[in-house]
């Protein structure tokens, strides 16, 4: 299996002398391609901080982080640019999607960015909107639209560029459950039919279980790991329980 991800002993501080925070400590991990990672742990262990290190929104104190070969805490601004457009797809918790532009815009700013041609980029809107049953909001503008309506466009515009790996921090953060389930199923249809790659950070045990493996973090290191291996959803949704019940004691409420 290609190996896209591979992070190598990274430490990331906050602060200066005498008031230091370290956000994460000594991780190293691997993703490989069409592989569905979650990531989880208590507030404040580092799991943003993670996400924004790989995501090259936020820059390590030390170590590597390689993806597709290129290590991108080498990359000078020009290089990060081109390398965040082509590889990299991005789910926010909130969304992120510009106010002024409807969803058919949103989603297909990314392609206009990498200048493709407008009958491309038509088609490419389309045929993302189809599968992720957008079609009928492309013309709305991110107030008229629902949470998981909005939700959806971001993963559309996350996905159009069909990137090497894709990035999603507490994708369903703001989803009752309904469209969580939603979402979710998209995810894991990305996932086994595009053989998309898949890095998402949850709090939330549901959202977690539709993942192959969980990564558990905890004061900024990795604490234990969980594969799902023949688990079907629901016994892996209550392993996971466990190990949280584990890092965090009786109060179960910190994830
Ligand atoms: N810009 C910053 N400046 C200083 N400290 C920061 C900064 N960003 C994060 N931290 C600290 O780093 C640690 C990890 O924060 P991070 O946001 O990664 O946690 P998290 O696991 O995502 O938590 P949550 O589940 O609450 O979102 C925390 O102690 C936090 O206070
Ligand atoms: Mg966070």
């Amino acid at each position: 299996m290609k190996n896209i991800l591979s992070v190598e002993k990274i430490e990331k501080y906050y602060g200066n002398k005498g008031n230091i925070t370290k956000a994460l400590d000594n991780i190293s991990l691997k993703v490989y391609e069409g592989e569905f990672v979650g990531i989880m742990g208590p507030s404040g262990s580092g799991k943003t901080t993670l996400l924004n290190c790989i995501s090259t929104i936020d820059n390590v104190t030390a170590g590597k982080i390689i993806i597709n070969d290129s290590d991108i805490t080498r990359l000078k601004s020009k290089a990060l640019d081109k390398f965040r457009q082509n590889e990299l797809g991005f789910i926010f918790q909130d969304f992120n999607l510009l106010d002024t532009l409807t969803a058919y815009e949103n989603i297909a700013l990314a392609l206009t960015i990498k200048e493709e041609k407008t009958s491309e980029i038509d088609k490419k809107v389309k045929e993302v909107a189809k599968y992720l049953e957008i079609e009928e909001i492309l013309g709305k503008y991110p107030y008229q639209m629902s949470g998981g309506q909005k939700q959806r466009v971001a993963s559309a515009r996350a996905i159009v560029t069909n990137p090497s790996l894709v990035l999603a921090d507490e994708p369903t953060g703001a989803l009752d459950s309904k469209s969580s389930r939603l979402l979710l199923e998209r995810f894991e249809s990305l996932n086994k039919e595009l053989n998309a790659t898949i890095l998402m950070v949850t709090h939330d045990a549901f959202t977690a279980s539709y993942a192959h493996k969980i990564l558990f973090i905890k004061d900024g290191k990795i604490f234990t790991e969980l594969v799902r291996g023949k688990d079907s959803r629901k016994e892996f949704f209550n392993r996971i329980i466990e190990v949280i019940t584990l890092i965090g004691g009786d109060d179960s409420n910190v994830f």
